[in-house]
């Protein structure tokens, strides 16, 4: 066999992998997503073992060039990946003996692709949380845009999706606002912990080597290097948070779109989109389908079943590294990539989403939404016990449905026979706006609370 096409162990072997061990056994499919951040480290790499003069200058130096080189053949498209050498560590190690000769061959000193593919994958994770956070910020903007628009908006809120109490379309939109936060703390939070370096923890031992792995870990972007170089190599908890706050805010984006998709239906039809994010049936001609809302609802299967599957990798590895960890990369990627995606057509689905205002507030006048209101009422300006009030306002309640009428549509000789001198005046209690407004306590729905939360939003993302 010619030297370009043996493998790195190929002298200790006398016969060449399976052909269906090659397929499954290669990655470069995959991991040549992580071809700058290889390049990165290994540049550091080289850089540490030049400092410390573990490797001549003159090679190292060589190291370098042959590197940036290849980079720039990627980029360009013009590397050849080959699934022989594997992964993306191989293939560039190949490619660099191919271009500077037999200097490549002290790039591999004092390190292992145990060492190395973590150190590629933290760092790749480290900027796809960041990039998640700068498009959960996008879809913040988008929604805040919505929420001002509809302040005065009032809606029925549910609770096990019988009608319960009006509240402001702008507020049930912020509820949003507050998850999408919390995701991004979650992804900020992960962050910190994946900012320590493993690179210079070799195959799982740490190495003889006088190398410097705070020079390593400062220059590859981390605040330390780790501590054990057996976890170092064996730990993947950095994917699971990852993959665990993708779920989760995968899960919240999904009961944004099933909100979505029932206020869509004729049943409730709060809303409606613009055609941008509607499909139409190959049969009913009168069709038009929320299909953007549906897919990022079903979607989340994916980024659960990544970290489902990432977990059960996990549990039973002996400590230290095993080939069972190849697979890592395949789940994250594709569970970065199905919530980017999600989270791009959520800005899309909000940003032509359009209120229909008189629907939701008709729907919020039924049900006797403001029985509450009335109960308070009798609290505050009669001195009952709330629950002498809250069993007056259950009768009027009762009357009311017997009458077929809603409780603001009661005439005050009426409602005077559940509770005595009940002014005219005080009918605006069963007003839906009204008891929107009167929601101010804290975290409450009143509007006057929904415009200073819009402002705290706006310059929490800046
Ligand atoms: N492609 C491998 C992976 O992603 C790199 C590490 C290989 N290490 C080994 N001991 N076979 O996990």
């Amino acid at each position: 066999m010619k030297n370009k096409n043996k493998t790195v162990w190929s002298d200790r072997f006398n016969k060449p992998s399976s052909k269906v061990f090659q397929r499954i056994g290669a990655s470069i499919h995959i991991d040549k997503r992580l071809y700058n951040e290889d390049i990165f480290a290994s540049i550091t790499h080289t850089q540490m073992l030049i400092k410390q003069k573990i490797i001549p200058k003159k090679d190292g130096l060589k190291i370098i060039n042959g590197l940036k080189k290849i980079k720039k053949e990627i980029d360009n498209k013009k590397f050849k990946f080959k699934e022989k050498f594997e992964d993306i560590h191989q293939n560039i190690e190949k490619r660099l003996f191919e271009i500077i000769g037999q200097s490549a061959g002290y790039l591999h000193t004092a390190r292992s692709r145990n060492d190395q593919v973590v150190t590629d994958f933290k760092i790749w994770v480290k900027s796809a949380s960041l990039d998640i956070n700068k498009v959960l910020n996008l879809l913040i903007k988008t929604i805040l845009k919505k929420a001002e628009k509809n302040i005065n908006t009032v809606m029925p809120g549910f609770t096990h999706l019988k009608n319960a109490q009006p509240i402001s379309f702008a507020h049930y939109l912020l509820a949003y606002v507050e998850m999408f936060n919390r995701d991004k703390k979650r992804f900020l939070n992960n962050i910190d912990l994946i900012d320590e370096c493993p690179l210079g923890s070799a195959a799982l031992a740490g190495t003889s080597f006088n190398i410097d792995r705070k020079f390593t870990a400062k220059k590859l972007g981390f605040k330390k290097p780790t501590n054990n170089s057996i976890d170092s190599v064996s730990d993947r908890d950095f994917a699971i948070d990852f993959l665990s706050a993708a779920a989760t805010c995968a899960m919240h984006l999904s009961r944004l779109a099933e909100d979505f998709i029932i206020f869509n239906s004729e049943a409730f039809s709060f809303i409606e989109f613009n055609d941008k994010v509607l499909t139409g049936s190959s049969i009913m001609p009168q069709k038009k389908n929320p299909d953007p809302a549906e897919l990022i609802r079903g979607k989340t299967a994916i980024n659960y079943g990544k970290l489902n599957s990432m977990l059960t990798i996990m549990k039973g590895l002996p400590i230290s590294y095993y080939k069972d960890l190849q697979d890592d990369k395949e789940l994250v990627f594709d569970s970065y990539d199905t919530l980017r995606d999600t989270l791009s057509v959520s800005i899309e689905l909000i940003t032509n989403l359009n209120a229909k205002k008189n629907n939701m507030r008709n729907m919020a006048q039924k049900g006797y939404t403001t029985a509450t209101d009335f109960a308070d009422y009798l609290v505050k300006k009669k001195n009952l016990p709330f629950r002498e009030a809250y069993s007056i306002s259950s009768k009027l309640v009762n009357y009311a449905e017997k009458k077929r009428v809603r409780l603001d549509q009661l005439s005050l000789n009426k409602i005077n026979k559940f509770i005595k001198k009940f002014r005219m005046d005080s009918t605006k209690i069963f007003d839906v706006v009204s008891s929107m407004n009167s929601k101010v306590s804290f975290g409450g729905t009143a509007p006057k609370n929904i415009k200073k939360m819009i402002t705290k939003y706006k310059s929490g993302i800046k």
